[in-house]
């Protein structure tokens, strides 16, 4: 009996899938299909699956082709299904020509003619719009936006918003953008969703106009500073049926997922302490270190640390200090945030002007994980234990600057797909505000003792 085997992701299942598998059972007497995990496309860079691998599974079934259906979820496993299943030939449309070569030292490879005018990247862009964005603000964080979102589908950057048009047409000279605009009005009409990377207290102003206008608003981190204002603009999001989403990287990234479903899985037990800590150091020039009403090391960086503490032990906290170091505009260089839970303790330590281990250590009952630096790109992390032989280290894929998982999110959010705001929640966004606020009202305090 001759085995074939094949691979895909058979997103939106179409014509072009069904002829492969058709020809490709032709090969043989018995075709296995290989479906790949949602994680596993993510890892290889493939964002906006649209099906859930139910279902692309079923639509692989029903075609009557296929003999066994298996899953694909790790990158080295064609090898070991070849071998473990016995194949004879492994096939693949010509798109991927070429790529497959390394297997022909366990089986015969055979590249089958694609077939013509039709893929899931062009059936996405057919059933969604392709989303709209304009950017809002050009600074360094914005720079990564462009890049970034090259690797979304389901999207063009379409424009740029700064108040001084200068900034504004070099920012879409550099990207290669159709319009540049300093006036917000004329922004808003030429795009869908708006994407704020501007200084944190312009961040309000420009999320209410944009939802106003009913465009969908990603907005970097911390979105807001002021609890009563992330609750009423989530109201308004509602309202306007917008999605509006606070844009920390790591909540979106497949590492920091992973990281989270152990956890819960209560490998380590209850967690009982979580540390973790972010550093950047900046010129004392820069304006992070100059602005004394909004700049700092936890406007900042804090919301890292903050997101996973809020993940892993939730919103109900008992008690919160910080306890900083200072320049002499009363800007903190240095800052720890101690919180204390019924039943657990957190620190988010931040600092822009003092240099320490981007770790975190997640302590628990039965063991503890450490995440290596950095851990907010979460690529590996080990848990350990009592007895050292139990210990395990996980691997994952942070690719490029990480803004391509939220984004891919974003969008699919846009398309009705609002399971993925699990991710970071509305009220774990008002509470991360909540935070800032408390963190800046004292801080606001001792600037003005200092002055007396
Ligand atoms: N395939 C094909 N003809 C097409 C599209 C896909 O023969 N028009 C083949 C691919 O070469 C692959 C299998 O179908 O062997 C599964 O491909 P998959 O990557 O799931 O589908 P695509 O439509 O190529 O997906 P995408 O646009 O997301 O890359």
């Amino acid at each position: 009996m001759k085995k074939v085997i094949t691979y895909g992701s058979f997103d939106l299942f179409h014509e072009g899938h069904y002829k492969l598998l058709q020809r490709a059972k032709a090969l043989g007497d018995y075709l296995i299909v290989g479906v790949t995990t949602e994680s596993y496309d993510a890892h290889r860079g493939k964002l906006n699956v649209m099906d859930s691998i139910m279902e692309r599974i079923e639509n692989v079934r029903q075609t009557g082709f296929v003999d066994e259906i298996i899953i694909e979820d790790h990158a080295g496993q064609k090898v070991e299904d070849i071998q473990r299943y016995g194949v004879d030939i492994f096939t693949v449309g010509s798109d991927w020509l070429g790529a497959f070569d390394y297997l022909k030292q366990y089986c015969e490879v055979v590249y089958l003619e694609r077939t013509k005018g039709i893929s899931s990247t062009s059936l996405r862009a057919k059933n969604y719009n392709i989303v709209q964005i304009g950017v809002i603000g050009t600074g360094r964080i914005a720079n990564r936006f462009v890049p970034e979102a090259k690797y979304v589908s389901g999207l063009t950057v379409e424009s740029v918003y700064h108040p001084k048009v200068e900034k504004a047409k070099a920012y879409a000279e550099k990207f290669e953008l159709n319009h540049y605009y300093d006036n917000f009005n004329d922004f808003l009409q030429s795009v869908d969703a708006v994407y704020i990377a501007s200084p944190h207290e312009t961040h309000g102003e420009y999320i209410e106009k944009a939802l106003l206008q009913k465009k969908h608003v990603l907005c970097e981190k911390p979105m807001l500073l002021k609890k009563k204002e992330a609750e009423e603009f989530y109201e308004l999001a509602e309202k306007q049926n917008c999605v509006l989403m606070e844009g920390i990287k790591t909540a979106y990234c497949p590492g920091f997922s992973q990281l989270l479903g152990i956890v819960r899985s209560g490998e380590i037990g209850e967690v009982r302490d979580v540390e973790a800590c972010f550093t950047k150091l900046e010129k004392p020039t820069s304006r992070e270190l100059k602005d004394s009403l909004y700049g700092g090391s936890f406007t900042e960086l804090a919301s890292y640390p903050l997101l996973a503490i809020v993940k892993l032990l939730g919103r109900n906290y008992k008690d919160i200090r910080f306890e900083t170091f200072q320049n002499e505009e009363g800007i903190d260089l240095y800052t720890k945030a101690y919180l204390r839970y019924e039943s657990s303790l957190a620190t988010a330590k931040v600092g822009l002007g003092v240099k320490s281990e981007g770790q975190m250590i997640i302590s628990g009952t039965k063991g503890y994980i450490i995440v290596e630096a950095p851990w907010w790109k979460t690529k590996s992390f080990e848990v350990r234990f009592e007895d050292a032989a139990m210990e395990d280290k996980y691997f994952s894929k942070f690719l490029g600057d990480g803004l391509r998982y939220e984004l891919s999110d974003f969008v699919s959010m846009i398309n009705g797909f609002a399971g993925k705001n699990h991710k970071l929640t509305t009220k774990e966004s008002v509470w991360l505000a909540e935070i800032m606020e408390k963190f800046l009202a004292e801080r606001r305090q001792q600037q003005l003792l200092k002055k007396i």
